[in-house]
Order: C-alpha cells, then structure tokens, then sequence
C-alpha cells in the first residue's frame, strides 16, 4: 500500500457513487441520477461532429471542454480593450496590470500552495526552462539530471538542451529511469533508490505528477523526500496532474512545479501555464534567474530603472506582462472548479475511473490491456489501454472507435487514452465509449 501525507491530502469519504456498480446501460444511468455534480456537464460545451452527433469526449488529458461561462471573461476583456484601450490596464473591469494576480487563489488551492508560491505565467515548457536557469545549477561533481525514460519528449528537449547549455554531455549526465523489466509503470523504490545512488552527483530531479503515456499517478512526498536528502532539486511537471487530482506542493517541499492549464484546467488551447516556486526560494538572491519586467518589484515597476529587484516568491520569475486573453478563461475555469471542490471532483473522478475499469473488463477480457496502475491513489482521470490486437488491427480499432463517435487518442504503437473528466463526463458516456469500443474490436477481429 501506498501512503500519502495525510495532514494535507483529504481522506477517504462517503460517497453517493461508492456503491456496487450495475454495469448495465440502467446502472450507469443511476449513478449519474446519485452524482451530486451531474448539473455541471451542461455547463459545458461539447463538441457534434457535422451531423450534429454529439461526441462522447473522454479526451480532457490532452484538451479539456469550454465551460459557458468561458465566453463573458474573455468578451469582457475584448468589450475593456475597445472601450480604455491603454487605460484598461488600470481601469479595466478586472485591470490588465495585476491581471493575473486574481489566478493565483484559485491555483493555490489546486496545487497545495500558498499563493505567493504560484504565478500563472507562460507556457510549460517556457517555465520549465526558467526554472532550470534558477535550479538546475551543476557544480564540481552535482552535474546529473534524472528523469523517466518515457518523460514528455519537450521536457527530455528542454533537460537536454540545459545539459548542452551548461557544457555537460547528455549521455554522461542524463539518468533515465524506466520500469522494471516485464513492467509498465514505475516504482517508487526504484526511483528513490536511484536517487539515493546517484547521490552527490544529482543536481536535479524532474518528474511527472501523472506520467502521460500510462496516466500513473507517482507517490510524490516520498521522492520529494529521497530528492531532498540526495541534495537534488526536485521539479514536476503537472501538465496531467493539476485539475486532476489532489495536489500538496508546500508540504511536500517540492522546489518547483510547472504545467498548463489546457488540459483538466479547461483554459483553452495555448492557455496561459503556470509554474510553482517553493516559499523557502521566495527571498533568494542568490538564485539565478532569466529577469524580465513583470518579475520586478511591482511598486518600483514603471519607475523603469536599470536595476532589477525581484518580486518575492513566484511571481519573481514573471518575464513579461500577463497575456490577458488567454488567462481570461483560466479565471473563468478556476471559479468552475471552486464552485465544484477539488474534493468530490476526485471522488467523481475515482468513481468514473473505477467503471470504466470493471467496465472494460467485464466487457473486453483479453482484448485491451490496462496499462494505468489500479490502486486510487496511483490514477487520476486516465486510464491508458493498449489494445491487444497486431499494430495495424489496433491503429484501425482506434479509428472505429472515433468514428462511432468517441473522443480519445492514440499514441504510437499501441496505447490508447481515454479519460473521463468529473466536470463534464457522465457515467453513461463511459458506458457509451466501452461499447462503442467493444464494437470497434469486434470489427477488427
Ligand atoms: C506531460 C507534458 N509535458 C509538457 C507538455 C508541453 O506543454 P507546452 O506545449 O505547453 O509547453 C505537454 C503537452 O501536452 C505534456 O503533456
């Protein structure tokens, strides 16, 4: 068993969608009628094809859905700019200049934070080299940067060219962890034990909150512990996790964290990212930083001296002036998401990830894999499927299943992704997909 921080994280809880599940279409349906946040997936906007079909959209993992509410943030800053033009910085409805300022709550609480420990800022992998620059500083033998073996290809680009930047060849100074032979997702002990190895040697650690090719879930506070002791700096990459499942940066003593907010956050394509600075970094000078203008004490900003004074915390990575537009919808979706409570989100979230589960293997035994690890505590929205047919069979499995009108996707050679998000999913729209997916195996058989 798994264990968690248990001052920070919430407990198990009595829920309405606990019970045992009725895998019928009328079993799905009920539970749906128990789900206390079934009225929010008409909030949403769900995309028809041109027929007019609504798709059943199991793809918040890659771009999650516009919630109505999305239109009147981002037209009030459209309706502010036509009216003030400049004067909107200052006189807009929600003024421009500490714009982004009105993200930081609402990020906080989804990450574990305390909100001068979170900017919404850039895009990912943008602060995930901004965050190098200030932590990722090898010296004497403290070279090494540890990863997983399957990380986000632009996080293993970005770790690579920060190594090349600092002179240090990859090959010597780049460890990739992977899964045991036979295995397919990570083991904790594994990491830490290589973290532990690799000691004095390690200047970084960077990891997934939720690994995006097999949706696990890693067991943080333990690696942020075994990093600590190592002396390495730990950074994450929440691009799957925030939105997703519960978070606890600040106890867990993680030095960084970055992600987007397209995915679980609903924020649009290209969303402004958002980046997490430990508070016990907040005041260091000693730091190196790329500086730009917004990172610079607000107060003396536009007195436009030659000397840069960082903000303390996080916002003193900010390089430029917020992108208002495309943090206009992150507003909109982080009041969507305190309305709703990270906490029964994740118990939707369990519950709908359990039924597909069951479903899946009640209905498709033999034919799909589930690479996603069972326990709650290792998953979020995610379950990651490799189908069991040879590669060609799969791929046309996977185009069936769009064609009946499910929205997931495929990554090469074998696995497909589908994820049931509690804002907008349904119980009945995973039962949707598993038949429409026992279907599409059937026709490739
Ligand atoms: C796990 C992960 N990391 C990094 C990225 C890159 O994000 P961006 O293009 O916003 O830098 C993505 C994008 O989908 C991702 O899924």
């Amino acid at each position: 068993m798994r264990h968690r921080d248990a001052g920070t994280l919430p407990g198990p809880v009595e829920s309405p969608l606990n019970a045992a599940f009725d895998l019928t279409s009328a079993g799905a349906a009920e539970l749906d009628a128990r789900d206390p946040l079934k009225a929010l997936a008409a909030e949403f906007h769900h995309p028809h094809d041109r027929s007019g079909r609504r798709l059943t959209y199991l793809c918040g993992h890659s771009l999650g859905l516009q919630h109505e509410s999305t239109k009147a943030y981002v037209e009030q800053e459209l309706a502010d700019w036509r009216r003030l033009a400049v004067l909107g910085h200052h006189a807009a409805e929600r003024p421009w200049i500490p714009y982004h300022e009105q993200a930081a709550v609402g990020l906080a609480s989804l990450t574990g934070a305390g909100p001068g420990e979170v900017v919404a800022m850039n895009s990912l992998t943008v602060n995930l080299h901004l965050m190098m620059v200030s932590f990722f500083r090898p010296a004497g033998e403290r070279t090494r940067v540890l990863i997983e073996k399957s990380a986000f290809p632009s996080d293993r680009y970005a770790v690579a060219s920060q190594l090349e930047f600092h002179g240090l060849k990859v090959r010597d100074h780049l460890i990739e962890v992977e899964p045991r032979p036979g295995e397919q997702t990570l083991r904790t002990e594994d990491i830490a034990e290589r973290i532990e190895r690799e000691g004095s040697r390690l200047a970084l650690v960077l990891l997934p909150g939720v690994q995006y090719l097999s949706g696990q879930l890693l067991e943080l506070a333990p690696l942020a512990a075994a990093a600590r002791t190592a002396g390495a700096a730990l950074g994450l990459d929440l691009a799957h996790a925030v939105g997703n499942v519960p978070l606890a940066l600040h106890d867990w003593n993680v030095d960084f964290a970055v992600w987007c907010s397209y995915k679980y956050l609903n924020a649009g394509p290209g969303a402004v990212g958002g980046c997490f600075v430990h508070e016990r970094h907040a005041n260091r000078r000693d730091l190196p930083r790329f500086a730009g203008w917004w990172g610079h004490d607000k107060a003396a900003r536009f007195e436009m001296g030659p000397h840069f004074d960082p903000i303390p915390g996080a916002e003193g990575w900010q390089v430029s002036n917020p992108p208002v537009l495309s943090t206009a919808p992150l507003l909109a979706s982080l009041a969507v998401f305190e309305k709703a409570g990270m906490h029964r989100l994740r118990e939707k979230s369990l519950a709908l990830t359990d039924y597909m589960r069951r479903s899946i293997e009640a209905r498709l035994p033999g034919s799909v894999d589930i690479v996603t690890p069972r326990d709650a505590a290792e998953h979020g929205s995610q379950l990651s499927l490799r189908i069991l047919l040879p590669r060609t069979a799969a791929k046309l499995c996977y185009e069936s299943l769009t064609d009946e009108g499910v929205v997931g996707d495929w990554r090469e050679p074998d696995t497909l992704r589908l994820s049931a998000a509690p804002l907008y999913n349904s119980f009945q729209d995973v039962f949707a997909a598993v038949e429409s997916l026992a279907r599409a195996l059937d026709a490739r058989r």
